[in-house]
């Protein structure tokens, strides 16, 4: 699904989020505390928007890792263009199994990726054992107003107006259709922050964006953490 999207994702991401996912992806990457010198691991890292705003706002240093090729090519080429490929790299692969060694990275950066995978829990653990001790965890996703009030015409303008979007301007309205689905789905804020403490993440907190149309979740790695 992934590799049929990846032509018009960017394009997409941009009209479903008003144009506000820039902003959204620079708080992210604040968000992860990291510097020049630093090493991220951007997971789902799609076509790198992420990774471009988190070495363009920290200096860190990123590995993208995603199992859509498809999306890993419009990445590179787009790394190449932006003249970042010394900075950031790409590795094809799933979040589920990660090819790293315990404690390899300074943070983990995930983007509207963490409610694809098929166990969150699992993925949270795999995102925190591959993280070293005093590291950060972020995650940026599409989630529900907390307010009810919100949360009616959020969940009509999701179930019918996103996936007619995808319709027309990706041709692909069983892909956004989707997205709706699995939004909704989704762990609420409060849960995912109880979902990232049982993995081990400490001074776990959330951030809602857009009324809590988005929400970005950090937590820490104890500086003693295994
Ligand atoms: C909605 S896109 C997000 C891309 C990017 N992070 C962004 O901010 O725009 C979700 C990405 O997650 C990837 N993905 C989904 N499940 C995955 C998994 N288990 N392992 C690796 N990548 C995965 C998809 O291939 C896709 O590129």
């Amino acid at each position: 699904m992934f590799d049929a999207v990846s032509g018009r994702y960017d394009l997409l991401n941009r009209i479903l989020t008003l144009g506000r996912d820039r902003r959204w992806r620079k708080l992210a990457a604040k968000s992860a505390e990291v510097s020049t010198g630093s090493v991220v691991l951007d997971a789902c890292c799609g076509t790198a928007d992420l990774a471009l705003a988190i070495n363009a706002e920290t200096g860190a240093r990123i590995v993208g890792i995603d199992f859509s090729p498809d999306m890993l090519k419009i990445a590179k080429e787009k790394i190449v263009r932006a003249g970042k490929d010394d900075a950031i790299s790409f590795i094809e692969a799933s979040v589920d199994d990660i090819p790293f060694d315990d404690d390899s990275f300074d943070a983990v950066t995930v983007g509207w990726g963490l409610r694809n995978t098929p166990d969150y829990q699992a993925v949270l653990e795999e995102f925190y054992r591959v993280v070293r001790p005093g590291g950060r965890m972020v995650c940026l996703e599409s989630t529900e107003p907390e307010t009810a009030l919100l949360r009616i015409p959020y969940k009509f303008i999701l179930s019918n107006i996103v996936p007619l979007a995808g319709r027309m301007f990706s041709k692909d309205y069983g892909a956004y259709k989707y997205l709706s689905d699995s939004i909704q789905a989704f762990p609420p804020q409060k849960e995912l922050v109880s979902m990232m403490e049982k993995a081990g993440w400490v001074d776990v907190s959330y951030r809602n964006l857009l009324g809590g149309a988005v929400a970005i979740h950090v937590g820490r790695k104890p500086s003693s953490g295994h």
